[in-house]
């Protein structure tokens, strides 16, 4: 039997944080899709209850207890009867050009693909892919995929070493499971000389990032294809592919490899971004960790597991690519690289 040492009293607050933890988590949530923080963040010195009210029509007294929890939460601060948003955070939560944004995070935790399902089906189990998910979903995927291509791209591409050169002199790119298209817009502008192919499993995504090229005036640079990556077959060898947290969910990974490295030419890169799974208890319990934790909710449902970082290094050394290289870019964001021989 194990001896408990400890009190029911000394046991509560790590469970009166996740109380708090959640009603922080929710006010960002309203926040967000209310736009009181978008309000607070157009106005310099601050707004009072009854302005920030009154600007978006919402009942003051109801906006009075918002903006006390969001002055716990962190969010803001007082300027005598005015809340100002607290430093930075603007940036976090709006900003969804900022390689630093968390905003989409808070909005696709809400989701119901997110817990609320995996509750539903926790009996059965029963799978879904990307074509099963409603648009709001893709869409607040996309949100949060976002900053990790901005981190990817250029910065992170820029420590692999040999690439950033190799990329200014015409080059062909190919986004595996490119979604939505914000990496293609990014590749294209990052780096002009290249032609940038966007693959895909899922046809709606697609249609997607197709609007969101038109959009950008990127159509004659960038082209879209529709297939799973295990069945990836391209007319043209590329220079360089990336995959954006999507190398987890391939439902066989060394069949997606093999096509990888069959598009690559030689001495081609292959760059994957992904969230590094903790390997470890004490990394679960962390706050990274416990983030992954719940991403795997999603996860499970459509049949697959974040996967440690080191699990790539295998993956590349198992089908014969050189130069093995890894970076952290954040403690939720890791690169593995390798080259085709
Ligand atoms: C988490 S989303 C990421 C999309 C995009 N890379 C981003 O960061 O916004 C995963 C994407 O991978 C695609 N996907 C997953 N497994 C795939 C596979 N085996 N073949 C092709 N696409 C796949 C899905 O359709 C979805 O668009």
């Amino acid at each position: 039997m194990v001896e408990i040492l400890i009190t029911p009293q000394e046991q509560a607050p790590e469970l009166l944080g996740h109380i708090a933890g959640y009603v922080s988590h929710r006010t960002v949530g309203m926040g967000l899709r209310t736009g009181m923080i978008a309000a607070l963040a157009d106005a310099q010195e601050g707004l009072a209850v009854d302005e920030l009210a009154d600007d978006l029509g919402l009942d003051p007294y109801h906006v009075d207890v918002w903006c006390r929890a969001a002055l716990g939460a962190g969010l803001c601060q007082r300027r005598g009867q005015r809340y100002v948003l607290a430093p930075h955070i603007s940036t976090l939560l709006l900003d969804e050009q900022s390689p630093a944004y968390l905003g989409g995070v808070f909005l696709v935790f809400e989701q119901d693909e997110m817990f609320d399902r995996f509750e539903r089906v926790l009996g059965t189990g029963e799978r879904l892919w990307w074509d099963d998910t409603r648009p709001e979903w893709i869409a607040g995927v996309a949100g949060t995929g976002t900053p990790f291509y901005h981190r990817l791209i250029p910065e992170g591409l820029a420590q692999v070493p040999g690439l950033a050169a190799r990329l200014t002199g015409g080059a062909r790119i190919i986004d595996t499971a490119c979604g939505a298209g914000a990496g293609l817009v990014r590749l294209a502008e990052c780096y002009p000389d290249t032609e940038i192919i966007g693959v895909d499993g899922d046809a709606y995504s697609l249609t997607l990032a197709e609007k969101r090229i038109a959009e950008a005036g990127l159509g004659d640079r960038v082209r879209l294809h529709h297939s799973p990556l295990e069945e990836l077959e391209l007319d043209q060898p590329a220079t360089l592919i990336v995959n954006n947290i999507s190398m987890h969910e391939c439902r066989d990974l060394d069949a997606a490899t093999r096509r990888v490295e069959a598009a690559l030419e030689p001495g081609g890169w292959f760059v994957i971004s992904d969230f590094p799974y903790p390997e470890t208890d004490e990394g679960l319990a962390g706050v990274p960790g416990r983030i992954m934790t719940g991403i795997q909710f999603f996860e499970a449902q459509i049949d697959d597991q974040l996967l440690p970082r080191a699990a790539y290094d295998d993956l590349l050394d198992r089908h014969g690519f050189v130069d093995l290289g890894a970076t952290e870019l954040t403690p939720v964001h890791a690169l593995t690289w390798g080259q085709r021989p």
